[in-house]
């Protein structure tokens, strides 16, 4: 799989730092309605071997953190267990002033493609039933649903969906993954401030 170069885009993704988890878990209180705290965050990145997480950054955002301890340049965040040879994305955020810019697609694909990196074999994941938005994400990058867990999330009881790749080190998704790749990139491009 291409790894999208994402020097000069508006947008990049990093591997996630302890200093970054006090601004991830401020923008997932924004996010979700049950949000991970920042211990949770801070376990996962100290003490999980299975885990691997994500910031998205705007470049333009000043970067370090503020008298806060917050990070203004984190919009965005995600992360996956790897488990044998299965990559299962456990949580995906973006902040919703930076919405529908191509940063939660820069997220996932570069989990995907992290995943790949890991040999994982397939990625899966759960979304509420209702989250159209994340299920149409996850379509273009060859999710199908697989089976529904009934009252997953405790906050309504809403089911799950359990969304699945084909195998992703097929030539068939390869390249799926390289034209999407290369449709975000162009895509991202467009966003740069001085060529609006
Ligand atoms: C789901 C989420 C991460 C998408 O992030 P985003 O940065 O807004 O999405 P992008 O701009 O990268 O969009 C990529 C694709 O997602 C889908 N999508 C994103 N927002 C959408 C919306 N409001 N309605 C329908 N589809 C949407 C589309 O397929 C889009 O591709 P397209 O632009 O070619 O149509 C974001 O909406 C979010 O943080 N939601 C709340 C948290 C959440 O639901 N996380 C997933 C939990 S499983």
């Amino acid at each position: 799989m291409n790894r999208l170069d994402m020097t000069e885009l508006m947008f990049y993704v990093e591997p996630m730092q302890q200093s970054d988890v006090a601004t991830v878990a401020t923008i997932e209180r924004r996010v979700f309605t049950m949000p991970w705290s920042s211990n949770a965050y801070s376990y996962e990145l100290r003490a999980n071997p299975l885990s691997h997480y994500f910031v998205a950054r705007a470049r333009a955002l000043k970067r370090g953190l503020d008298a806060r301890g917050l990070d203004p340049s984190v919009i965005g965040y995600g992360g996956f267990w790897l488990m044998l040879d299965e990559a299962h994305v456990c949580t995906l955020g973006v902040h919703p002033d930076w919405r529908q810019r191509g940063v939660g697609e820069l997220l996932l694909s570069t989990m995907i493609g992290e995943a790949a990196r890991l040999n994982a074999h397939v990625v899966t994941l759960e979304v509420r039933v209702s989250n159209q938005a994340a299920q149409n994400l996850y379509q273009k990058y060859g999710f199908a649903a697989v089976g529904l867990r009934r009252g997953y999330y405790s906050d309504n009881q809403e089911d799950a969906l359990i969304m699945t790749t084909e195998p992703i080190h097929t030539p068939a998704y390869e390249s799926r993954y390289n034209r999407l790749q290369r449709m975000l990139r162009a895509r991202l491009q467009a966003q740069q401030p001085e060529r609006a």
